[in-house]
């Protein structure tokens, strides 16, 4: 294996950088769910990164890393608005280390509040990444503080590859590691250590359909640059996997798989409702591919790491509005009523009777396209379940309203 002696480096920084950020790193917990054991058909433990310190493991291979240099800089620079820059300002302010973070200008406040509040300055340069990565470098080189990479650096590979060490502690033994990829540093690192003293155990990759960059840059043979389109998992954007980490996951990576903004969503909905766990979407990835069968969970063990849970709150409740529909507790029908006195208050009775709780109600009288006399109803409500919408639907054309659902759950 060429590569042989790179795996086995980074793993022996790995076990060193265990013992240094035990101190101020949490080892996070790890659990089985027979809830989404359950869902996958096999036996599924969650690594919860979604508790570390700054709310994702990012910091782990942030407090290696800036451990190394502390002697040799006064500072270090990121460009990232994403976990990166949390890690790295927590980090620095653990060695007494000066911090600038470079943020795109379209950063949410949330991120900028959250790492001024670490002690980083922030400075906001650049619409796209790449103009603010010039920026930090920039800062770097006039500053003369080090610039630290997100996951393209062997120190941060091995820091986050210490949370492979916890998994072998809690457990005797696990089939496969489901790990989502956005550079590759988490998976890179978490595969070196397993690689080296569990070989046996595969190590499964999970990035959004919508940015597929390390699965096309391995079907080239090489790192290839791709265009990313939107996705919830906004942590695992990156246009190109970094050399380093491609040439790990090229050795150690037993397979990597897509997942739709659907089902990444579905499985944030899940961690909340079942497991009372808030995931940002880079963070439940790994859960969404065993659940929704990408990744063969049948007769394994298998481990989800759930590697973050910075999610911003305006995304949540359009989560939860989405898994509500999707599980059918919640439903809005249409129909064409007659505009007469007393219709309205039957249709909702007849709902309000099979335990549709009423949100909203739309009541149009003016659309050209009515039959003559009648008005559209939108209703949306609260139901407990698929069978029961269906059960109002049905129970409403028994009455002679014709109704359909306007959204579908699935
Ligand atoms: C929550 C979360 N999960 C996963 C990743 C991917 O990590 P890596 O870039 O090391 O592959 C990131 C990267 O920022 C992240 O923030």
């Amino acid at each position: 294996m060429p590569e042989d002696g790179l795996i086995r480096d980074i793993a022996a920084r790995a076990k060193e950088a265990y013992k240094i950020i035990r101190e101020y790193a949490h080892k996070t917990p790890l659990k089985l769910s027979t809830t989404f054991s359950r869902l996958a058909g096999g036996t599924v433990y969650l690594k919860y990164e979604n508790l570390q310190k700054t709310g994702a493991f990012k910091v782990r291979g942030a407090l290696y890393k800036v451990y190394k240099i502390k002697d040799e800089y006064p500072g270090v620079v990121a460009a990232s608005a994403g976990n990166h820059a949390q890690g790295v300002a927590y980090a620095a302010r653990i060695f007494g280390l000066k911090a600038v973070i470079v943020m795109p200008e379209t950063a949410p406040i949330s991120k900028i509040e959250a790492t001024r509040g670490y002690g980083a300055e922030v400075v906001l340069a650049g619409r796209v990444f790449d103009e603010t990565l010039n920026v930090a470098m920039r800062i770097a080189e006039e500053r003369g503080y080090a610039l630290i990479h997100a996951f393209n650096d062997p120190d941060i590979i091995a820091g986050q590859g210490t949370i492979a060490f916890e998994l072998m502690e809690n457990l005797d033994s696990f089939d496969q590691v489901v790990v989502p990829i956005g550079g590759g540093g988490l998976i890179s690192g978490i595969a070196s250590v397993l690689k080296t003293y569990r070989p046996y155990t595969d190590i499964i990759g999970v990035e959004p359909a919508a940015c597929p960059k390390t699965l096309e840059s391995l079907k080239a043979g090489r790192p290839v640059r791709i265009e990313p389109k939107a996705t919830i998992a906004d942590g695992l954007v990156v246009k190109q996997p970094g050399d380093l980490t491609f040439k790990i996951i090229r050795e150690t990576v037993s397979g990597i798989v897509t997942v739709e903004e659907d089902e990444i969503a579905h499985a944030i909905y899940l961690l909340l409702e079942r497991g009372k766990v808030l995931a940002e979407g880079a963070g439940a990835v790994s859960l969404a591919a065993l659940i929704h069968g990408k990744v063969e969970a049948r007769n394994r063990t298998s481990i989800a790491i759930i590697s973050g849970g910075n999610i911003d709150l305006t995304h949540i409740y359009k989560i939860i509005l989405r898994g509500l529909t999707r599980e059918g507790r919640l439903a809005r029908i249409s129909g064409y009523v007659p505009d007469a006195p007393g219709q309205l208050s039957r249709i909702l009775t007849i709902i309000a009777g099979r335990r549709g709780n009423i949100i909203g109600i739309q009541h149009d009288r003016i659309d050209p396209r009515l039959p003559a006399w009648h008005a559209k109803v939108t209703i949306t409500f609260e139901a407990p379940g698929e069978e029961k919408i269906k059960e109002i639907i049905s129970a409403l054309k028994s009455e002679g309203y014709d109704f359909w659902l306007e959204l579908e759950s699935s």
